[in-house]
């Protein structure tokens, strides 16, 4: 008889055989295993908030269930998440989109998906400053593009405009952006900003600005989108943003692009033919979001700050680690190659040594294109931060006795 398994030379596409699995996903993987065994697990490995979805996002899905909303909407989502979305942006930055530059994705990630894919053919060359969110060099690589990483550790990953000037060939078409950054919660400077979208317009190379983590930024940090850049320097610039963190929302799957309207036409072909739109009812819990009260924003926030305040002296207090400070997002991205000895060579090693002795998952710093360093999400208790950081300090210890 035949079986699913006898049959399981399934032929996967060139494009689909070049991308590599997630790095995160993994950890996440390896803290589900130890939970389901019944081990006490330090999980450092999620890149979500802890919190739950604010109570009056629910309540405005509940409603958008009971009034019927529960019908396709256009692909680029209802008028009144593109209305709430452009008044965002006024209110915030005072920069006014029009409907035919806004639409509704599922989640940031499909905003940057449909970026990347309508805009890159094989042969054209993408800049992606390290270290970088692990789906941007596989959606490039999905797309027939070229990743080209820029090296950023000798400015302590901080990307600079030398630095994405020495990148540029004739064939580069975007660079990818993202600050704050995940894994490094490092913050690009407004003034390094605009210097790099001035020389990306000036050679005509397109950009995918990363905004996800935008409203998560500590002082004296600022909070900066590339949308409040004047007119011109946005021509070629699409936003990807996110309800997911800002609202602790990862699970509804909303997103957003804002895009000049000929790209933003692209997109909308390319979401037509996949997932139409994003989920109905999230969207207008999405609604809620950005029009209702925003205190849980800022009580998340300073939760985070506390934590963070908390964790980076910690951690840098450790024999064999250090860690420049993030400035956003809620990750810390440790170096431990001072922890790299007896028989230990990489960071996954040292990754996986903390899994099986202590317990604790981190993500391997290599998978972001940064080798040597690991991710800690910070997005967990601060008595769980505690006793995590308590067991890598043991480990650390160990190595380094
Ligand atoms: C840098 C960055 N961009 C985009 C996303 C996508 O988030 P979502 O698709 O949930 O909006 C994430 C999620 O981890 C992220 O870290």
């Amino acid at each position: 008889m035949k079986t699913w398994q006898a049959m399981s030379s399934f032929p996967v596409s060139k494009n689909v055989s070049r991308m590599q699995s997630s790095a995160t996903m993994a950890a996440m993987q390896a803290a589900q295993t130890l939970r389901a065994a019944g081990v006490n697990v330090c999980d450092f490995g999620a890149g979500e908030p802890d919190f739950d979805t604010p109570e009056n996002i629910k309540q405005a899905a509940t409603a958008a269930m009971k009034a019927g909303r529960t019908k396709y909407t256009s692909a680029g989502g209802i008028r009144e998440i593109q209305r709430a979305i452009i008044d965002f942006y006024q209110r915030e930055f005072e920069t006014e989109f029009q409907p035919s530059e806004v639409m509704a994705t599922a989640g940031g990630k499909q905003a940057i998906f449909n970026a990347v894919v309508t805009l890159i053919d094989p042969g054209d060359e993408v800049l992606i400053p390290k270290p970088y969110w692990v789906t941007f060099p596989e959606v490039v690589v999905f797309a027939g593009g070229t990743p080209v990483f820029i090296e950023t550790e000798e400015t302590d990953f901080v990307l600079n405009v030398e630095q994405v000037e020495r990148a540029i060939t004739a064939r580069t078409k975007l660079i990818i952006l993202n600050s704050p950054s995940n894994p490094s919660g490092r913050v690009l400077p407004p003034n390094e900003f605009r210097r790099i979208m001035e020389l990306t317009t000036e050679r005509g190379i397109y950009v995918v600005s990363d905004e996800c983590y935008l409203r998560f930024v500590y002082p004296p940090a600022e909070v900066f989108s590339a949308a409040s850049l004047p007119t011109e320097l946005r021509a070629r610039l699409c936003i990807a943003g996110s309800f997911s963190k800002t609202y602790a929302m990862t699970g509804w799957r909303v997103g957003y692009a804002l895009a000049p309207a000929d790209w933003t036409k692209a997109m909308l072909k390319v979401q037509g033919h996949s997932t139409s739109n994003t989920n109905s009812i999230a969207q207008w819990a999405a609604v809620e979001a950005l029009n209702g009260p925003q205190d849980s924003v800022a009580r998340m926030l300073a939760e985070y700050t506390a934590r963070r305040a908390w964790l980076l002296p910690a951690l840098c207090d450790i024999p064999g680690i250090s860690c420049a400070q993030p400035e956003g997002a809620f990750y810390a991205f440790p170096d431990v190659r001072g922890c790299l000895k007896n028989g230990m060579k990489t960071s996954a090693d040292f990754a996986q040594r903390l899994l099986e002795e202590e317990h604790t998952v981190v993500t391997d710093g290599a998978g972001f294109g940064a080798e040597g360093h690991v991710r800690i999400s910070y997005a967990t208790s601060i008595e769980r931060i505690k006793e995590g950081v308590g067991r890598i300090r043991r480990l650390a210890e160990k190595i380094n006795a």
